[in-house]
């Protein structure tokens, strides 16, 4: 009796056509792709790493449990620390910054000093870098330059996987603003924003000091050292939701550059972001827009005492509220042992034998989330949009040693990427595998 196994993995950029289930608060993800992405698709692997909706996966374990805060000065002078979404299967006790899309390291020519740019080329939805580990409730700062020119947006975000959010965005039209922002629940209220003067010279051509101070009470953004905005909890009261409509869930760091300005996205999006882009801008280099992230810091503030503390390590969802009461502290802790991994089921590192099944499965979701709610609101669109095209806006950035930054030496991170994930990791499309099971008896 000769048993064969046959189990072929293909990065399907083929595959793209494939119609997934998709996934909301009341049309939870089905057993076998249990993991609802930030975009409401299911999946399993990367898609229940951060990002993974709770309250619209299988169940509240088909999610990883979150890593809890941790206080930290991250340099981001090298991609030592950061890991591509395609690899990353959950240990932040290694990693503290998975990406999307093309992070790379600049030297200034001056100074010295090596910064983390984020890149945006044509075809790709831009660069993400997410930490690893949430933050509840503590103050993050993050001192970046901007990127320039209509339609490109820098962002530094938190992001809650029940979609809690608090953003600082630079509209590259406007260098002497950065504009606040929060949502409860991804709720688009978009009256919430309020427009920030940076003062000193422009967001392009200094770093400032961006800093998120958020307490239980009260939210401020800051900018080089003053307050500029303080929003209250007791002024957020919705008595249609009857709760604060106020950011109250475990949040990830996100820092992106990602195009709004595409007349693929919604309409508003691109009047908010002004205009369409340009992609033979003077504000580009090598074929690239970026803005340039010098350092995060997050101080952890003690958890609110409505938190069930049941042990020290991760954060996890005990009920659909998805309110901050609702959220567990616990031991459970998972590693996926590959990308076919789910919360429930992290499996073991990849092995042939008992493949028995033919199926498609999402394994690493698309977009660039960094771009919060409004991203999202705009993803189904950038995602039909792009196509084979993609390839060579950043398949010829990968390809490596030889990209140069004209300002100054850069590392492309290219080199870290596999050429065909990279490509895929900078555009709009989810990766997707094929398992291809075959007994012969
Ligand atoms: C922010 O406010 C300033 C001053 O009122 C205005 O010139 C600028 O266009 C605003 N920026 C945005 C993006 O709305
Ligand atoms: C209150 O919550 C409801 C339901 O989520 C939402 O539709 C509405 O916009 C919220 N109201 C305000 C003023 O934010
Ligand atoms: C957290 O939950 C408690 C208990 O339900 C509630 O009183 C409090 O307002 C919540 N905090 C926020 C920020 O909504």
């Amino acid at each position: 009796m000769v048993r064969r196994v046959l189990s072929a993995a293909l990065a399907a950029a083929a595959l793209t056509g494939t119609a997934f289930a998709t996934c909301t608060k009341d049309s939870h993800c089905p057993q076998d792709t249990p993991c609802c992405s930030l975009y409401g698709e299911c999946g399993v692997g990367a898609y229940c790493l951060g990002g993974c909706d709770p309250l619209m996966s299988h169940s509240f374990d088909s999610c990883v449990p979150g890593p809890v805060c941790k206080s930290a000065t991250y340099n981001l002078d090298s991609l030592d620390d950061v890991q591509t979404i395609d690899k990353y299967l959950g240990d932040a006790s290694k990693i503290n910054w998975q990406s999307q899309g093309m992070p790379a390291i600049y030297t200034d020519p001056s100074s010295g000093e090596k910064s983390t740019l984020l890149t945006l080329a044509e075809g790709t939805s831009g660069t993400l870098l997410a930490s690893t580990h949430y933050v509840w409730y503590g103050k993050i700062c993050s001192k970046l330059t901007t990127a320039q020119g209509a339609g490109v947006v820098t962002a530094f975000i938190l992001m809650s996987d029940v979609k809690d959010e608090i953003d600082f965005e630079w509209i590259g039209i406007d260098t002497a603003h950065v504009q606040s922002n929060y949502y409860s629940q991804g709720v688009t209220v978009y009256t919430n924003g309020k427009n920030l003067t940076v003062s000193g010279q422009s967001t392009v051509a200094q770093a400032h000091e961006y800093c998120i101070d958020w307490k239980e009470d009260s939210l401020v953004w800051s900018v080089d050292g003053n307050d500029m905005r303080t929003l209250n909890r007791k002024d957020t009261w919705n008595s249609t939701s009857n709760r604060f409509d106020y950011p109250q869930t475990p949040s990830r760091i996100m820092l992106s550059l990602w195009p709004a300005g595409l007349s693929t996205n919604d309409k508003g999006t691109v009047e908010w972001a002004g205009g369409e882009i340009d992609w033979n801008s003077p504000y580009m280099d090598n074929g690239y827009y970026y803005a340039r992230f010098h350092e995060v810091t997050v101080e952890c503030y003690d958890p609110p005492e409505e938190a069930q503390i049941k042990g020290s390590k991760t954060y996890k969802y005990t009920d659909k509220a998805g309110t901050n009461n609702t959220v567990a502290i616990t031991d459970d802790s998972v590693i996926l042992g590959s990308l076919l991994g789910t919360g429930e089921d992290p499996g073991e590192a990849a092995k042939s034998g008992d493949a028995s099944a033919t199926a498609s499965v999402a394994m690493v979701p698309g977009g660039n989330p960094g771009g919060g709610i409004r991203a999202e609101a705009t993803t189904a669109a950038a995602a039909s949009a792009t196509d084979g095209s993609t390839a060579q806006a950043t398949g010829s950035s990968s390809s490596g040693d030889s990209q140069t930054f004209s300002q100054g030496d850069s590392t492309g991170a290219g080199s870290a990427l596999e050429p065909g994930l990279g490509r895929i990791g900078g555009s709009a499309l989810a990766i997707v595998v094929a398992i291809t099971g075959l007994i012969v008896l």
